[in-house]
């Protein structure tokens, strides 16, 4: 388990808007929150159509803020917003109190759940970079807080009051580090890439169940804990499915807007996503923001050059959906997708089942009768390199198929595709399932 601050800081959240405030929006940074240790003291909207450059909010909301600390007994006020180092160093005189943006925030969290060594550098050279434009006003305006730590961590307390020219060395020496890291981890990928095996990788929203479906799948330890960010550095495992081994890869959580010279340290890590050949989307099914956080997730795929790929949508955390069972979608248009829960299991066989099939493992191989008006159904299946031998006669085609068992059931769910529904396995799925348990 990751260090708690002993002390348990107590954080005012000021919550700065121009149009309506979404709910959303605010309990997601609570979340941020209190995923860094933080208790909630009060949280403070803050309406700021003209930004005042000094200070972001206006002098009456300062007073404000300084009050509602004050009453609440708050000793850290997190603002959910870029801060230039100026506004942040006005609001820490005129709040008496350590402030931090968004981006500080997210940087504390990743520096408490980095564990590998590259996700450690990545840390702290985001960090140092993030402190080395706010490191000119030094720290005498705030008294100094002992035991309190969000936004100090990594580097350290004595660090924050080195010299630039020794900040400036420290970030050579963790860039130059971090390129024998990337080196290595380009051979260790390339030698995958050798071995051959499709490359899965887990994405998905913060909190979405990726780990946990990371440890199912493998039956490994990762990390999984109720909070956000649990996992930052990417885990690969070899896992066998029905047809063929399978390269898996657990990935840091996305979150909307994620600070962009974050993506920018974590572009190695990310980049797991970035190279593999399928894509598992872990959702939240329960969310009720659940769309909203696909399009999200989506944004940052997009972001790092991975918005292409094929997708398999993971409808995780069934158990918390009233009488939702496994189930295995194929819609004509959009993704996959596959109903699961990745805590209880429910849903896991048949996972593995469509996974090997949307790899190419599963094969339909079958005889099919196309009558001469099939025309489109027959160009398709020839665009997929499906067709093995073909006969015409008076009646029409007489084609040999072998095609990805994922490949036939798209087919058969777009028009004029329902000839090819005789070819497939059954669609009770349930029973499917239930025959498949302990597979
Ligand atoms: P990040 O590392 O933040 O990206 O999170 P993650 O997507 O890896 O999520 P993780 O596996 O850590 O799970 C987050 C929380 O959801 C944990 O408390 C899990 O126990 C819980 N969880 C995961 N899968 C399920 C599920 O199928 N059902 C329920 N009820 N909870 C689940």
């Amino acid at each position: 388990m990751f260090e708690r601050s002993k002390k348990g800081e107590h954080a005012l959240l000021i919550q700065p808007h121009s149009g309506p405030l979404a709910d959303d929006v605010a309990e997601e940074f609570a979340e941020l929150a209190r995923s860094a240790g933080a208790t909630i003291a009060a949280t403070l909207p803050a309406r700021i159509d003209r930004p005042n450059p000094s200070t972001l909010i206006g002098s009456g909301k300062l007073e404000e803020a300084k009050a509602v600390a004050d009453a609440s007994d708050a000793d850290l006020v997190l603002v959910n917003f870029p801060l230039s180092p100026g506004q942040e160093r006005n609001l820490e005189k005129a709040l008496q109190r350590r402030v931090l943006d968004r981006t500080g925030l997210i940087l504390d969290i990743f520096a408490q759940r980095a564990r590998s060594h590259e996700g450690k550098l990545q840390v702290e050279l985001a960090q140092l970079k993030h402190m080395a434009t706010r490191l000119v006003r030094g720290w005498t305006h705030l008294e100094r807080q002992r035991g309190g730590s969000i936004g100090l961590r990594g580097p350290g307390e004595t660090q924050l009051e080195t010299d630039r020219r020794l900040l400036q060395k420290r970030v050579e020496q963790l860039q130059k580090r971090l390129e024998k890291v990337e080196v290595q981890r380009t051979q260790m990928r390339r030698a995958r890439v050798r071995s051959e095996l499709p490359r899965v990788a887990l994405v998905g929203y913060t909190n979405a169940g990726k780990s946990t479906l990371f440890n199912t799948l493998t039956g490994a330890e990762a990390y999984a804990a109720d909070q956000l960010f649990a996992t930052l550095d990417p885990t690969v495992r070899r896992i066998e499915l029905p047809g063929g081994g399978v390269v898996l890869a657990d990935t840091v959580g996305f979150v909307r807007d994620l600070p962009h010279e974050l993506v920018a340290a974590f572009r190695s890590t990310l980049s797991e996503a970035r190279e593999a050949d399928l894509l598992l989307h872990v959702v939240d099914a329960a969310d009720p923001l659940r769309d909203e956080r696909i399009a999200q997730v989506d944004e940052v795929l997009a972001e790092i050059g991975a918005g292409e790929l094929p997708q398999l949508l993971v409808f995780n955390k069934i158990d918390r959906i009233e009488d939702a069972k496994p189930r295995h979608d194929v819609p004509g248009e959009g993704h996959e997708r596959v109903w699961i829960s990745a805590r209880d299991g429910d849903g896991i066989a048949l996972l593995r089942d469509v996974l090997g099939q949307r790899l190419g493992f599963q094969r339909v191989r079958g005889e099919l009768r196309l009558s001469n008006g099939a025309g489109r159904l027959r160009s398709r299946l020839h665009e997929l390199g499906a067709i093995v031998g073909e006969v015409h006669d008076e009646h029409g085609w007489h084609l040999q198929l072998d095609l990805a068992l994922s490949d036939a059931q798209r087919l058969a769910a777009q028009a004029g595709g329902h000839a090819l529904e005789a070819l497939l396995p059954p669609a009770d799925v349930a029973e499917w399932e239930r025959d498949r348990v302990g597979v």
